[in-house]
């Protein structure tokens, strides 16, 4: 099935849950619950509450590779191992997602305790199905979302109008990241068939993506380094196949793990998705953190956004932050940025001017946009909006939960339990 027919979360790898517990028949009873949930997938592995040594490898899930994505412990009013080994596991770097277990009638002190070892949800038995696929959910997809979130930011640039400046504003905006704001900064030249990335930098590249996904190795960071081409910005850039038709040779896959290389290897990793639907297009924006779609003042292009924001709602790329730009801006045109933002019920993020002398200038001269207009408001435009999009407001950066939050849902869903168990 196509990237486009398909939600992200089926391509969600398989949850790895271990249950801890001393009794064998309180582990049967929450391997039945846990069976019993189809979504999301898992491996369930069980054991004893372990006494020593570490506990995060693979043996704890038996495929003896990766340490589990989440650990359920039973804890009982009289045995402090599980907390013990429930602290030295919240404390460890690489922590699963802990969920505590608790008897039907523990004390709030047991409940406190729990919290204050570092378990992320407490759960009451008996077991609750619905709260239990909520729980590991919860811990399990906070966990996800982290752990990509880990090194620089990705950015996908996108329109589904040809000729609306997605090469230019991938460009200038990696310029302005990359010499205004000194950042470490790649461009990845997604539009594979057009490939015009390394034309507009001025560059010769001895190298492309498929350097990264052709050979029997998957992709790893030599291979996406020799692959790179740098510009005299200082800038890096990841061209498309010379040949159009070896863009067929990039699978989707190839696609992700490239990215995720290169979020680690960069601050920010900038990716030209063109103007077109593709699988490696879907693929880019599910490994984005932004995406910044772009509009002009027409109603052609306005109409064509309306599509793509039903689009990326039926996608649910729930994490990515979908960002309109509105370019070549003119003032006091009849459609102006508002009634744009109205038609898409979107606000626009930022408004870039038009300035054809400029980008005829950059075109003719094969020089960068700072060096043919410093200072320009058009140059200008592309560093604020560098600024906003790697310096987020921080009332816009996610808020870790507390043990009191914690505390609280723990509290909600034993309330709830008991409200269960009323009818
Ligand atoms: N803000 C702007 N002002 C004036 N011309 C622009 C602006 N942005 C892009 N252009 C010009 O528009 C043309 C198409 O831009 P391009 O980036 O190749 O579009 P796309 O990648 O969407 O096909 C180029 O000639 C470019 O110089
Ligand atoms: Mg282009």
């Amino acid at each position: 099935m196509s990237p486009l027919h398909t939600k992200p979360e089926m391509r969600r790898p398989i949850m790895k849950i271990c249950v801890l517990g001393d009794s064998a028949e309180q582990r049967a009873e929450v391997i039945g619950v846990l069976r019993a949930i189809a979504d999301p997938k898992m491996e369930i592995a069980e054991t004893a509450v372990p006494d020593s040594g570490s506990m995060l490898d693979g043996k704890l899930v038996g495929n003896g590779t990766a340490p589990p994505d989440a650990l359920m412990i039973l804890l009982t009013l009289d045995d402090e191992a599980p907390f013990t080994f429930l602290h030295r596991i919240a404390v460890s770097a690489q922590r699963p997602a802990l969920i505590a277990l608790m008897p039907e009638n523990a004390p709030t002190d047991l409940l406190r305790r729990a919290v204050r070892s570092g378990a992320d949800e407490v759960l009451f038995s008996p077991l609750n199905r619905d709260d239990l696929t909520r729980a590991i959910i919860k811990t399990t997809e906070a966990k996800y979302q982290a752990a990509r979130r880990r090194g620089g930011i990705v950015l996908s640039v996108s329109s589904l109008t040809g000729g609306i400046g997605v090469s230019s504003v991938s460009i200038n905006l990696a310029l302005a990241l990359g010499v205004s704001l000194g950042r470490k900064v790649a461009l990845v030249d997604l539009d594979l068939q057009n490939g015009t990335l390394a034309t507009n930098l001025n560059v010769a590249t001895d190298h492309s993506i498929l350097s990264v996904v052709e050979g029997d190795r998957s992709p790893d960071s030599l291979k996406v380094e020799a692959a790179l081409t740098r510009h005299g910005s200082g800038i890096y850039l990841l061209a498309a196949p010379r040949r159009i038709e070896d863009s067929e040779l990039v699978s989707d896959t190839a696609v992700a793990m490239t990215l995720e290389l290169m979020r680690a290897m960069f601050d920010v990793v900038i990716v030209d998705t063109g103007n077109h639907l593709a699988e490696q297009t879907v693929v880019a924006w599910e490994e984005s953190d932004q995406l910044l779609y772009l509009v002009d003042q027409s109603i052609a292009s306005t109409q064509r956004a309306v599509r793509f924001n039903e689009l990326f709602t039926r996608l649910q790329l729930g994490s990515v932050v979908l960002r309109l730009i509105l370019n070549r801006h003119v003032p006091g045109y009849p459609i102006t940025a508002e009634h744009i933002a109205q038609a898409l019920s979107r606000p626009i993020c930022a408004r870039l001017p038009r300035d054809d002398k400029a980008m005829e200038r950059v075109e003719l001269s094969g020089k960068d946009l700072w060096r043919v207009a410093p200072g320009s408001p058009l140059a200008r435009g592309f560093e604020d909006l560098a600024r906003l999009l790697v310096e987020p407001a921080s009332a816009s950066a996610p808020r870790s939960t507390t043990a009191m939050s914690r505390m609280v849902s723990a509290f909600i869903s034993r309330r709830r339990g008991v409200a269960d168990e009323a009818h």
